[in-house]
């Protein structure tokens, strides 16, 4: 073999050692095309040297000619392989728009906000404006202005968790009624919603977080009477309108008279069960005429003005409207138990 063929041996090497790289690099339909152009296409690498073999002596044009189309049949596979590689890929990212999609889960609201939501509405419905008030209190709003002075007994029963001298967590929604009283004049009708803390022990009806529904109503001429028809009208339209309500006396520091408000066990109707303990009746809130006591506090005149009060568990409403034996269930965040409201 003489220096020329030699010379066209090692080119070809080159030119094979380059396509297969370049061949390799292929990232899209596109350069695929490019690489088939440049290399295998009629005016490509390979058929120009096919065409400069041509010229060659017999005895080279032989051996050079073989090369190279080999090498040429070698591109050819090769690339038809990757032509096939490539076809596979787009056929797996190809999608079936026919079948059914993939439905996202939708979570919904919790038992207590819905009864909560509902608890408002009807308020809503009756001119009660919505206001809300701080979670953490100072004593005197949690307990002074309502009238509980210092080493007072009912303090017991509404004992919390302080995070300084004088600052709680509020143990009922109470003190949102001297907050709004102390910034506005009477005639006011509002109602507050939010969570109370109390050192509870827990059991199937006591946890220390809960929530409360707090209802005042104060301008001229407000009896005892507003105050039953009010809530014997959201007492029937939240259970039913077959009811009976039941206002019992009881003690409040902030109200006098004081109420302790029961409704029919809406379970066994008033025969009595053991979800009524017997008793026919279910007791629910606590409610009564706002103490002028509490009214001097935030200088509205007791002569002039009187008002009501009412405070009840949206957690008792709720685990009554729902059958819920365990107020714990409410915090477990268990689906089975959430998933059924
Ligand atoms: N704050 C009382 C409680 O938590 C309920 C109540 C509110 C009673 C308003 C009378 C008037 O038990």
């Amino acid at each position: 073999m003489n220096k020329k063929g030699n010379s066209y041996t090692i080119e070809l090497k080159k030119i094979e050692k380059e396509a297969f790289l370049s061949l390799k690099k292929v990232e899209t339909k596109e350069e695929l095309e490019n690489f088939r152009i440049a290399y295998l296409g009629r005016k490509g690498v390979l058929n120009g040297i096919l065409r400069k073999i041509k010229d060659f002596p017999l005895e080279e044009k032989k051996i050079s000619g073989r090369q190279a189309n080999n090498l040429k049949r070698q591109l050819e596979e090769n690339l038809k392989k990757r032509v096939l590689q490539f076809e596979k890929k787009t056929e797996a990212k190809k999608i079936d728009i026919t079948l059914p999609g993939i439905k996202p889960k939708l979570g919904h609201l919790h038992p207590i906000t819905l009864i909560r939501e509902e608890m408002k509405g009807i308020f809503q419905e009756l001119g009660f404006e919505i206001i809300t008030g701080p979670e953490i209190e100072t004593e005197y709003y949690n307990f002074e202005a309502l009238n509980f002075p210092k080493y007072h007994p009912a303090r017991d029963s509404f004992d919390s968790f302080y995070l300084a001298s004088g600052i709680l967590l509020r143990s009922h929604t109470s003190p949102v009624q001297i907050r709004v009283m102390e910034k506005r004049k009477p005639p006011l009708r509002i109602i507050t919603t939010g969570r109370c803390f109390r050192r509870d022990a827990i059991d199937n009806s006591h946890f220390p977080i809960f929530h409360q529904m707090e209802g005042l109503m104060v301008g001229e001429g407000i009896k005892f009477s507003h105050l039953k028809g009010i809530l014997i009208y959201f007492l029937q339209k939240i259970f039913s309108s077959e009811i009976k309500v039941r206002f019992l006396p009881a003690y409040f520091p902030f109200t006098e008279p004081s109420a302790e408000v029961s409704i029919s066990c809406i379970f066994c109707k008033g025969f009595g069960c053991s979800s009524c303990g017997h008793s026919g009746w279910i007791e629910i809130l606590g409610a009564g005429m706002v103490n002028p006591k509490v009214l001097r506090k935030v200088k509205y005149d007791p002569e002039k003005f009187t008002g009501f009060a009412f405070g009840m568990g949206i957690e008792r409403i709720t685990m009554l409207k729902y059958k819920i034996s365990d107020i714990r269930l409410f915090w477990e965040n268990d689906v089975r138990f959430l998933e059924q409201f």
